[in-house]
Parts: structure tokens; sequence; C-alpha cells
């Protein structure tokens, strides 16, 4: 019988251009190769680093005589949500104590913002059918996420490709420009892929224009703790909005700072403006975020949730967390200083001031996509097509050769 999907109907859809390039490194033979398309840490050998707090966690809960494999609640665990949410919103958050923030744990952070995603293109009224801004460039998964559940997307200016810093009069006038009620997502520290954040002053200036414009402000949290090594500072810019008082959304991601990549744990939140039928509001809302839940995956998965949380809830633990997040994002600020007086060293053409300015995982190097094919093929040297390169990939073995050869493109493929 004839198949009711023909290629008219489903066209082959092209690889996922990050996993396609982390095929191609698995590939390739040569010995030096090196992998700077990760989105994931690494050591200074460049091999995986289970926190050693997650460790003791994991321990803790395989000697527990008491675990056992039943369903989570649909809302996930509440111990972990419950910590998921002072780690965010802070501890003394008028939102927590006030009893108008709601969470749901979630398929790490992209289940969290898939969850938001959809409830916003069922319950966000808009006349005008306003659209989700994202940043340009913006983390790709945000385009598809978003255009699933049929919002209409637009971009705001983002990366300055003159000061590989931020464009922040071409965000400004954009977001100022928007429909009255646009959904403006933003991240809410260690931007990806750029690696460029808006400076607390600049926080300020874009939170006025969202308030003007009564836009929805989502933030969508992945790198807390990691990107500075302090857990109050990257999150100071979604407590900034909570403590103006805006409705607004958040997706967070326990993947990285926590290296629980596969476990998938995250939790998305949903904080309600004061007032005093917020506590109706959030209650609302958080049932029918329940629904979606429901629909979409019954119930999160266990595990993840259990050993963050065990950390989370531990004092001693949570202490020892911190210190595991200044090593991850200590060796990754060293690496962007390292690369940085490499290249001024080798007097590669051009300014490398941005490598540090940076912040988080990623830079945004500034080479062309030529240059980014080029040192591939010449040096086996792995990065996204838009010259996004993960800090965490570059150790001290390698740092020189991966400067060298970028001093190589950038003089010889212009
Ligand atoms: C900006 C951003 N949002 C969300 C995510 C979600 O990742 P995960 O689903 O693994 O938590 C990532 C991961 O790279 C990201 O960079």
């Amino acid at each position: 019988m004839a198949t009711s999907f023909s290629a008219e109907k489903v066209p082959q859809a092209p690889e996922d251009p990050l996993f396609g390039l982390m095929a191609a490194y698995r590939k390739d033979t040569f010995d030096k190769k090196v992998d700077l398309g990760i989105g994931a840490y690494r050591d200074n050998n460049a091999k995986p680093w289970v926190l050693p707090v997650v460790k003791k966690a994991d321990d803790r809960l395989r000697d527990d005589p008491n675990l056992n494999h039943e369903y989570l609640p649909i809302a996930g665990l509440a111990e972990f949500t419950s910590a998921a949410q002072k780690l965010i919103l802070g501890v003394d958050s008028p939102a927590i104590k006030e009893k108008r923030a709601c969470s749901l744990q979630t398929i790490s952070g992209t289940g969290a913002v898939h969850l938001g995603a959809l409830f916003l293109a069922k319950f966000y009224t808009r006349s005008q059918n306003q659209p989700v801004y994202f940043s340009n460039p913006t983390w790709a998964n945000h385009n598809q996420i978003f255009a699933n559940v049929g919002l209409p997307i637009q971009t705001y200016p983002y990366f300055s490709a003159k000061t590989k810093g931020l464009d922040f009069e071409g965000m400004k006038s954009t977001i100022q420009s928007a429909t009255e009620g646009s959904i403006i997502l933003l991240h809410a520290c260690a931007h990806n892929p750029t690696g460029v954040d808006p400076t607390r002053e600049q926080w300020k200036e874009i939170a006025n224009i969202i308030r003007e414009k009564k836009h929805f402000p989502f933030f969508d949290c992945a790198y807390q703790g990691f990107a500075s090594g302090d857990l109050e500072n990257d999150a100071w810019a979604i407590r900034y909005f909570v403590e103006q008082g805006f409705e607004l959304c958040v997706a967070q991601s326990f993947a990285k700072n926590f290296g629980l990549y596969g476990e998938r744990a995250g939790c998305f939140h949903f904080v309600t403006s004061p007032g005093s039928d917020a506590g109706n509001t959030i209650s609302r809302i958080a049932s029918q975020l329940a629904i979606l839940q429901r629909s979409e995956i019954s119930n999160p998965p266990a595990y993840g949730a259990r050993i963050a949380s065990t950390v989370l809830n531990d004092p001693a633990l949570f202490a020892e967390w911190k210190e595991n997040l200044k090593t991850m994002s200590g060796r990754i600020i060293q690496m962007r200083k390292d690369l940085k007086s490499k290249l001024e060293e080798l007097g590669t053409p051009g300014t490398w001031n941005h490598i540090t300015d940076q912040i988080g995982m990623f830079s945004f190097t500034g080479l062309t996509e030529k240059q980014v094919l080029k040192i591939r093929e010449d040096a086996h040297v792995y990065m996204t097509k838009n010259g996004r390169i993960s800090m965490a990939g570059l150790n001290t073995n390698n740092v020189d050769y991966v400067a060298k050869a970028i001093d190589k493109v950038v003089r010889e493929t212009p």
C-alpha cells in the first residue's frame, strides 16, 4: 500500500547541526583533534566531570533502603521544586513569601522552555497575534520549541559583530517598537551562543521598556552558578524583574550547574505580580500547567531531581556544590585568559578582549563560516559554523594548539 507520508508531505529533515558536528568529531581519527562544539563541561583532561558532590548524593541515594521507583507527582518532587524555586528567586523573594510563584519539575531546561511556550500559546491573550521575540542569535532550539506550539517568531538585535559585545541600542529599539504585549525571551546569564550579557544598568533599562510596553518577560536560565561561579550573581536579572513586580516565567536547567545533562533535571517557574488576588491567580495557573504536563509527560523523571534535591536541601552538600561550581567556572575563566593571551602573544590580527569579556560556556570568536570550515579541515578543531567555541573544550594541553590554529586561519583565510 502507498504511504500517506510522501516526501512532499514529510520531507527529509536536515540533521541537527550540533549533533552532526559531534558525530563528525567522533569519526575523526586525528590525534590532536579538538572538540569546541560540545555544550558540556570537560575537565582539564577533556573528560566529562562528575561533580564530587553529585557522586556523594548519588551514593547516599543508592544506599537509601527506602528508595523506590514509584511515579513522582505530576508537578514533580516537591522538595526539589521548592528548593529550585528558592535557588532561582532567592530565599527572601517576595514572590515566595507572598505565595505567588508556582513551580513544576520538567525535562531539564528544554522541557521547561517547552512547558512555558505551550502555556503561553494556549493561555496568553495576544489580540494582535503578538510574537515571541528572541535575541539574534539565540540557542537554536528556541526557534523550534516556540514554532512547534504555533507562536510567531521575531528577533531583536543582540550581538554586535563590530564590538563583539552587546548591540544594546538595537536591542532596546526593537523591544521598544514591538507590538505591546509581545513575549520577550531573555537569557538570564551566560547568553548562548554569544557569552555576552547585559550589565545591571542595562538590565534596568530593558526592564523599563518591557514594563512600558506591557511585554511578557520569559527568562531562560541554563547556567546559574556555572557562569560566574556565584549563584546569586547569575540570578540577579531574574530577581530584579521579580522585585519590580513583573509577571513572568523562568525555565531553569540543572544540566550544566550539576553536570546532570542526561538525567534531565529542570524546573519551570511562573511568578504572578503582587496583588490581593495573586494567590488565586497562581493557583489557577498551576492547575492548568499541571494539565499540560500530564498530557505531555504524565510526570517527570525522578533520579536527577533526587540528586539535585539531596544537594540543595543539605547545607553541607550545598556548600560543597558551590565549591564545585567554582572549580568549573574558574577553569573556564582561566581558559579564556590563556586563549586571549596566547592570541595576543602571536599577534593574531584583530582584537581578542571579547574572549575574556564574554562569560559562561561559550565564546563567539568572530571567526567566519569559511574560517570555521578551514580550521576543521586543516587543524581538526571543531566548532559551530557561527564561530562559537565551547570554552570547556579547551584545556592546558590544547590551548596552545588551538591558538596557533586560530592564528593561522585568521591570517590565511580572508
Ligand atoms: C540557553 C539554553 N536554554 C536551555 C538549554 C537547555 O538544556 P537542557 O535541556 O539540557 O537543560 C540550554 C542548553 O544548552 C541552553 O543553552
